[in-house]
């Protein structure tokens, strides 16, 4: 298959104008150069903020106000460096401050894409440097953890236990989490993982687990560089039991809820 090294379907540094290049060369160093203390610079986050990082975020708060009324827990499979998993954080602390039972659990291995399978091959001519085995390993665990334990200090009821992490391969680990915790209702599951194997396990696994009104979140779905998960949500869900919804400004994220 051809593949164009510097070329993507999605949003991505490789594929930006020379503008957005430019933009993104900039930001950094304007953040870091202006006045200012910490919170006055986060007080005013819009200023420094990539529209792309604002609209997934904006995402996710479309998607979260749906499962309010529904019970359970939100499980994010695909941390790295905490965009999802800090965002259903932020959202059930605002939103629900006192539901002390919604927990928001991350699993990740921290190692990066395991095994890239069969049907994962790239149905693009385009490719990224990262799809590797591998490739998006981010060896800041202590971080992520770090960042529960500062966000719990500025979160109602921030003693209870909201955020946690599970490290370790998947589907594996979430097998582990069950088995110490067999209470686990899901209202929310997010899959980031882009591959195939894991993907359609862990389907399988949350489904008993989900109730009517239930959310499923996916990232990398008709998406040509990733059909893994779009095979893997064919296979379990059928895709002509659900629907299949966007956010308007958010290219990459989909979802359904279980009975609509
Ligand atoms: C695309 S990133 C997740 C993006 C994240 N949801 C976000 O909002 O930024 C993919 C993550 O999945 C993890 N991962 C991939 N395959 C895995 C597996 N089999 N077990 C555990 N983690 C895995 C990688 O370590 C990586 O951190």
């Amino acid at each position: 298959m051809r593949q164009k090294e510097f070329k993507l379907e999605q949003s991505n540094s490789n594929n930006y104008r020379e503008d957005e290049k430019k933009y993104f060369s900039d930001i950094g160093n304007y953040f870091q150069k202006s006045s200012g203390s910490f919170s006055e610079k986060m007080h005013a986050f819009c200023r420094y903020i990539p529209r792309q990082s604002l609209g997934h975020f904006l995402a996710r708060h479309e998607i979260f106000k749906e499962i309010l009324d529904i019970h359970g827990s939100v499980c994010d499979f695909g941390v790295y460096r905490g965009s999802s998993f800090f965002a259903w954080q932020q959202l059930s602390a605002i939103y629900e401050p006192y539901n002390h039972t919604r927990k928001i659990i991350g699993f990740d291995s921290f190692e990066g894409f395991s095994d890239i399978g069969e049907f994962d091959e790239n149905r693009s001519d385009e490719t990224i440097e990262l799809k590797k085995p591998g490739g998006m390993a981010f060896s800041g665990e202590d971080e992520i953890r770090n960042g529960i334990d500062l966000m719990d200090l500025n979160r109602p009821l921030g003693h209870m236990p909201k955020g946690s992490i599970v490290t370790g391969a998947l589907p594996d680990s979430f097998d582990s989490y069950l088995d110490e915790h067999p209470e686990t209702v899901i209202s929310l599951a997010n899959f980031g993982l882009g591959l195939y194997g894991p993907t359609v396990e862990l389907m399988r696994k949350i489904k008993p687990r989900l109730t009517q009104g239930s959310i499923v979140v996916l990232e990398e779905i008709n998406q040509a560089m990733w059909p893994g998960e779009t095979k893997a949500l064919a296979e379990v869900f059928g895709l002509n039991n659900l629907s299949l919804n966007r956010v308007a400004f958010c290219p990459q994220i989909s979802w359904f809820k279980l009975g609509s």
